[in-house]
């Protein structure tokens, strides 16, 4: 058992569960128990949580008991729901399926499957080389111990030149090596933010963010991000800083994932100013700040406005290289970095030698592997909206300036629904609440442009098709969950 749910939260995270496709022929009870069901299966809702009281989420839907007490037998019923009487209701998933409960999940190895859960391409072509490269340089390293916490100097050397190059000065001392953006966050986190602290972040934001943030039991708020291009309201943003003052603040400002906007060079100065102000600190996710599409330029990185230190920025090789290569990094003070240090030994000691060194040739060849990149992915974006706008023309989407990801609000309230109905048809999606804390963002999916033109077209075709028939058959089957990147 990892914890309790309370009434009030589940209703947030079911959301508009009354009003999903389907309704009209399924009755109250049966709709809440696919809703709790769809929040399983996405993760969610983790298990082993217990289950508000009857009565309790009775009261917090607005619903009859009656009602809450017939959806939870059917859940038991389906092997989702574990009861003991005078103790309580435990999520489980059916025939004793055993997961871990972080909310993260082992993807299906389904090669039928189109899986538009995860934004991240295929390795470039150069890595093949680059790890042979790398292997050729290891016997440098093979005299010493091959334990480096903050990473091994030529790659700080290299990530510190990329920082430099566009205009943040930038030595090997502030650079800290770990293995992918994530590993970054987590670790700026444990440095940065008391259990319980508060922190800011955009609505939607990373899932994995939240999972991260979750992980330190942050009390968390948001600032929404308008769907059109505008993205952040400058105004807005400012106000929550100030009348929040947040311990912390965590911002992707490059083609944020998932609505792929750019913010502009006055805010980020005014958001540093504030930060500062309110004693906030930044962390600026730059995952994405390589793909700039169609010769969008690049504002000055958010670090160039920092004269106090309030600036941590953290990015990686995911994106514009290889996930697969874990690779990540940590941009903050040298005694930051020092003290980043210090933390990581009590977690994992420090990266792999050989994995730095692939990354080390492969950011050599910086110039050609991301120019490739963004060859391939505007055909690949461009693909994916020319199908939109043949087979789903219904929804709306902003063209993103750069990043991996389309965020596009759909013609009704049915996101997680249709993730579900699209896995029956060989689609994986993540779905829009997946991207937030409530259950707000059904009118929105996330869809990532890193698969083949070919890919994205078919998966268009079968989503589009299982939409139309979403409102006729309003079918809940339980799926397995999948990791969403
Ligand atoms: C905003 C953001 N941060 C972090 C990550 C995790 O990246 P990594 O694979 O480098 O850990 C991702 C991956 O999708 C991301 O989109």
């Amino acid at each position: 058992m990892t914890g309790q749910v309370r009434g009030v939260q589940l209703a947030r995270l079911l959301g508009q569960w009354h009003a999903l496709p389907g309704r009209r022929r399924s009755p109250d009870y049966a709709a809440l128990a696919g809703a709790v069901r769809g929040l399983l299966a996405d993760g969610r809702l983790p298990l082993g949580v217990r289950l508000p009281a009857e009565r309790e989420l009775a009261e917090a839907l607005r619903i009859s008991r009656t009602t809450v007490t017939a959806a939870y037998r059917h859940l038991r019923e389906t092997g989702h729901l574990a009861s003991r009487r005078g103790a309580g209701s435990w999520t489980m998933l059916p025939g004793n399926h055993r997961v871990a409960s972080t909310g993260l999940w082992t993807p299906l190895d389904d090669r039928d499957m189109i899986d538009l859960g995860a934004a991240a391409p295929a390795a470039p072509p150069q890595l093949l080389a680059a790890a042979r490269a790398a292997a050729e340089d290891l016997p440098r390293y093979l005299g010493g111990a091959g334990y480096h916490p903050t990473g091994i100097i030529e790659l700080r050397e290299a990530v510190a030149d990329g920082y430099t190059a566009r205009g943040l000065p930038t030595s090997a001392d502030q650079i800290m090596v770990t293995s992918g953006t994530q590993h970054a966050l987590d670790l700026v986190l444990r440095l940065a933010l008391a259990p319980g602290g508060s922190v800011l972040v955009e609505s939607p934001t990373y899932p994995n963010a939240l999972a991260a943030l979750a992980g330190r039991r942050a009390r968390i708020t948001t600032h929404g991000l308008a769907a059109d291009a505008d993205g952040w309201e400058p105004d807005l943003l400012l106000g929550s800083l100030r009348q929040t003052r947040p311990k912390l603040a965590y911002l992707i400002p490059e083609f944020q994932n998932p609505t792929g906007h750019l913010m502009p060079a006055a805010l980020r100065e005014r958001v540093v100013a504030a930060a500062h102000a309110v004693g906030t600190d930044l962390v600026i996710d730059e995952s994405f700040v390589d793909l700039p599409l169609d010769g969008t330029e690049l504002p000055p990185p958010v670090g160039v406005y920092d004269r106090h230190s309030r600036v941590i920025s953290i990015g990686g090789m995911s994106k514009a290289y290889w996930g697969g290569l874990r690779i990540g990094w940590v941009r903050a003070s040298a005694p930051q970095v020092q003290r980043l240090a210090a933390v990581r030994v009590g977690v994992d000691m420090a990266s792999p030698v050989l994995d730095q060194l692939v990354a080390v040739h492969l950011l050599a060849e910086a110039d050609a592997i991301v120019a490739d990149r963004r060859v391939e992915l505007v055909a690949q974006r461009d693909a994916l909206l020319g199908a939109l706008a043949h087979r789903l023309p219904d929804w709306r989407v902003t063209v993103p300036r750069g990043g991996v990801t389309l965020w596009a609000e759909l013609d009704g309230p049915v996101s997680s629904a249709l993730a579900r109905a699209a896995e029956e048809v060989g689609v994986r999606l993540a779905p829009g609440p997946r991207f937030g804390l409530d259950g707000t963002l059904e009118r929105f999916l996330r869809l990532p442009f890193t698969l083949p033109a070919a890919d994205l077209v078919e998966a268009v075709g079968r989503i589009a098709a299982v939409r139309y028939d979403l409102d006729r058959t309003g079918r809940q089957r339980w799926r397995e969950p999948a990791v969403i990147a």
